[in-house]
């Protein structure tokens, strides 16, 4: 099955990334959501420039289209710092980071996106930069072999996973502040809504706004991109203006249902009841029946269909609640499983 998840789905599509950028908010004050983040992150940055020393280094966890790259460029901005992005996947050889590490500012902000994914030679190099500002440059191979200290420049180390279960131990204690990034409330989606149709030009009412945040699956950049959909829908078929019933109308042509199920979501869901009985199935099992990878199912689909208590990740295996039995418009069997019950006796996550 090769499932067409463009309109939902949480990873930046083709020409994203400008649209993104140019709806990024700049500064923390700017930033909607994610409140306990934000003001534990302004203590951090704020007492960092007081004592005028390179705050902690920073790990950001979180599913994609949360706010992880946007936070990291605020973090930068807010210390007045210099940033260097790269991604863990490019930093296959510890030189590649031995080359960024040593030409570091001092003060620098390094941002490492998808950290989890370093390969392990460059990942030891990173936790002697990171706990001392040294790195080790290895000449010679074999016996012959000498390492060569060189100091670098006090920085501070940006990460961002998908996956903070997949850090080793020693890298996740390395960081001084974890900022655990969640799905946003429809109400806090709305706010973001609202700020992105005003630099959009878009007229967005308030009964607008809201039915295209309940479907924005808890991730903002999820609501930006339903609002240019709905937008080019407004602009062809109601003289511009985004009302509840174009928003609706719009998101159900585009298969986007009420609760902002995409199409990965109900395919999981569709074969846990229709395939399992309703569970419990194995992960791996899951997504070979749905077509993708493990990885996909598990970081991308489940998060959210665990918060909308559709599914629960039991010891044994994926489970769907009594809802998601509803929400297929399928009667659930006598014995399918309370979203509460389920949650007290064998929700895990
Ligand atoms: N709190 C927020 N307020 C306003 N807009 C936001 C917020 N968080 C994210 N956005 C918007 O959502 C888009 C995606 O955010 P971002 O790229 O930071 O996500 P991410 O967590 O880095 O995703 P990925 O895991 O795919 O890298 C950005 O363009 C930004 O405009
Ligand atoms: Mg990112």
């Amino acid at each position: 099955m090769n499932l067409d998840r463009d309109l939902v789905s949480p990873e930046p599509e083709g020409d994203e990334r400008a649209i993104e950028a140019a709806l990024r908010p700049k500064r923390l004050a700017e930033f909607i959501g994610q409140a306990r983040v934000r003001e534990q992150l302004s203590l951090v940055l704020e007492s960092a420039l007081r004592r005028n020393r390179p705050p902690d280094h920073v790990l950001m966890s979180g599913g994609p289209g949360l706010g992880k790259t946007t936070l990291a460029m605020i973090i930068a901005a807010e210390l007045g710092a210099p940033l260097r992005m790269t991604s863990g996947p490019a930093l296959e050889r510890a030189g590649d980071l031995a080359a960024i590490l040593s030409t570091l500012a001092e003060g620098e902000v390094l941002f490492i996106d998808e950290i989890h994914r370093m390969a392990r030679p460059a990942e030891e190099m990173l936790y002697l930069a990171m706990e001392d500002f040294r790195v080790d440059i290895i000449v010679g191979k074999g016996p012959g072999a000498t390492s060569i200290p060189l100091d670098i420049a006090p920085f501070t180390l940006v990460g961002a996973t998908t996956r903070a279960g997949l850090l080793p131990a020693p890298l996740r204690d390395r960081f001084g502040f974890t900022a655990h990034m969640d799905f946003y409330e429809a109400a806090e989606l709305e706010q973001v809504l609202y700020r992105s149709a005003r630099l959009m030009s878009v007229d967005l009412p308030a009964d607008g706004a809201w039915e295209i945040a309940r479907r924005s699956r808890g991730t903002p950049r999820i609501a930006n991109r339903l609002l240019r959909r709905v937008r080019d829908f407004a602009e062809v078929r109601a003289e511009g203006v985004v009302t509840r019933e174009v928003a609706a109308t719009a998101l159900d042509l585009y298969e986007v249902d009420a609760e902002g199920l995409d199409r990965l979501d109900r395919a999981v869901l569709g074969v846990l009841l229709r395939r399992f009985g309703g569970g419990p199935v194995g992960l791996s099992t899951l997504a070979v029946a749905v077509g993708e990878e493990p990885e996909t199912v598990e970081v991308v689909a489940e998060p959210f269909l665990v918060r909308q208590g559709l599914l629960a990740r039991t010891p044994r295996g994926r489970v769907a609640t009594a809802a998601a039995w509803t929400h297929l418009g399928l009667t659930p069997p006598p014995d399918a499983f309370g979203a509460a019950a389920v949650a007290t006796l064998f929700d895990d996550t």
